[in-house]
């Protein structure tokens, strides 16, 4: 089997900094050594390369990092990105609930999917945790894209059986649909399934049941849903589910809070909810351009962590502004410093990468660039523009990547690498064959 040498400067983060010290793994001048999309070596060059007389080395000039981890996106809503006017119920009639009817369509479905993928690379993001419509045939497409490319994919059919005339399932076609998708996807290549009720007020009490059977019948999948995003939601979540002590528990009640779950946004949680989440095991994808550009509020990482809240960070497309984590880690500074949280560039980079992947259950396949991990990765450029060059130049390892989050996005990356194959490549302006 043929073995791929790259040679060049090498960050990760191998756990949570604010769970441990000696969290960063920095090599100034490393070698990763790939064996069939997978690391088998990564060290100190002169090291390495030892261990490997005769291997064929390329350098590759930036940054390199493991390949981001989008914990929480909607793919059709690609095209609403930059939609002007409201907070998020108001935002979902006029904007999104309009554009996701047209993906009954699995031409429309697949076009997008392709394009949603493209973007995907471009912006350094190797693996994600998706929601496609209330149609199956959206999350066909997206799957089938997926595996066209060997991504590691996470996806789910939206429940909601209280949505708008036009895109409602109902109790029995989202149990049927889940069903067979979970038997066709889940676990085939790198793809996997997620249980994904759209939020509390557009599922019954039954399908939100059906989604807690389905999560208990179908050891390994995800559930993924929306929780206390917006103000307006939390009072209507308040008035319908009367018994619940706070939203969580609107699903806690259902099975849905475990150590599968994932929950976008949780902006406004009383302590109780965060203590449940850290108790249960489940997550909170952070989203901070999604919570900054609807109005919704700034996370509060103080809180989260205090209770020892497991996050991962997400773009929430369409709502979020850019599909960069790097753009969407300087966002969770900016969110953190109100509450009075100061977010260091590494943890930021570790919600990015090992801190997402854990939270989607693929913490040891991709993530830490360890040997061992798929070797998907993306090889950052820290002087993008002459701005970020003049910012850079000379800067420590630690400026360099708050430089890289506060001013960086889809022109900072200069390549992304999917199971050791090139995939994107910024100055020749397309993926490598
Ligand atoms: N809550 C329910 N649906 C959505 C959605 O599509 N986007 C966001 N940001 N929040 C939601
Ligand atoms: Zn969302």
């Amino acid at each position: 089997m043929t073995l791929l040498g790259y040679r060049g400067e090498i960050l990760s983060l191998s756990h949570d900094p604010a769970e441990g010290p000696d969290a960063v793994r920095h090599e100034a001048d490393a070698l990763l050594v790939i064996e069939a999309g997978r690391i088998v070596a990564r060290g100190p060059y002169a090291e390495v390369a030892e261990r490997f007389p005769g291997l064929a080395v390329e350098h590759l000039p930036g940054l390199i990092v493991p390949g981001f981890v989008d914990a929480h996106v909607h793919y059709p809503q690609l095209g609403r990105i930059a939609s002007h006017g409201e907070q998020l119920l108001d935002w979902l009639e006029r904007h999104i609930f309009p554009a996701e009817q047209a993906f009954a369509d699995p031409v429309h479905a697949a076009g997008v999917a392709d394009a949603f993928l493209d973007e995907l690379l471009r912006h350094g993001t190797t693996s994600a945790l998706v929601l496609g419509t209330v149609h199956a045939c959206s999350v066909e497409a997206f799957f089938a894209a997926a595996e066209a490319r060997e991504l590691r994919m996470i996806c789910g059919k939206v429940l909601m059986d209280l949505g708008p005339e036009g895109l409602r399932d109902s109790v029995a076609e989202g149990r049927a649909e889940t069903e067979a998708l979970i038997a066709r996807w889940h676990g085939r290549g790198r793809l996997g399934y997620a249980v994904t009720p759209r939020y509390a007020l557009t599922s019954s009490d039954a399908q939100l049941a059906v989604a807690g059977e389905l999560l208990a019948a179908h050891a390994g999948v995800l559930l993924h849903t929306h929780l206390a995003e917006n103000t307006r939601e939390i009072a209507e979540v308040a008035a319908r589910f009367t018994d619940a002590v706070d939203y969580l528990d609107a699903y806690d009640r259902f099975g849905l809070v475990t150590d599968r779950s994932v929950f976008a946004h949780g902006v406004h949680l009383p302590d109780r909810s965060c203590a449940r989440l850290a108790e249960a095991g489940a997550g909170i994808a952070v989203c901070p351009s999604s919570n900054f550009f609807l109005g919704s509020g700034m996370f509060d990482f103080a809180q989260a962590e205090r209770h020892g809240v497991r996050l991962g960070l997400g773009s929430d497309i369409g709502a979020g502004t850019s599909l960069s984590l790097l753009h969407n880690g300087g966002l969770a500074y900016q969110a953190g410093l109100p509450h009075g949280y100061v977010l260091d560039p590494f943890r930021a980079l570790w919600l990015a990468t090992g801190g997402s992947a854990r939270l989607l259950h693929i913490a040891g396949e991709v993530g830490i660039l360890a040997e061992g991990q798929e070797a998907d990765f993306v090889v950052l450029d820290d002087a993008a523009t002459p701005l970020m060059a003049r910012r850079t130049a000379g800067a420590t390892l630690a400026e360099r990547l708050f430089a890289l989050q506060v001013l960086g996005d889809d022109r900072a990356v200069r390549r992304t690498y999917v199971l050791g194959r090139c995939v994107w490549d910024r100055d020749a302006g397309h993926g490598h064959a």
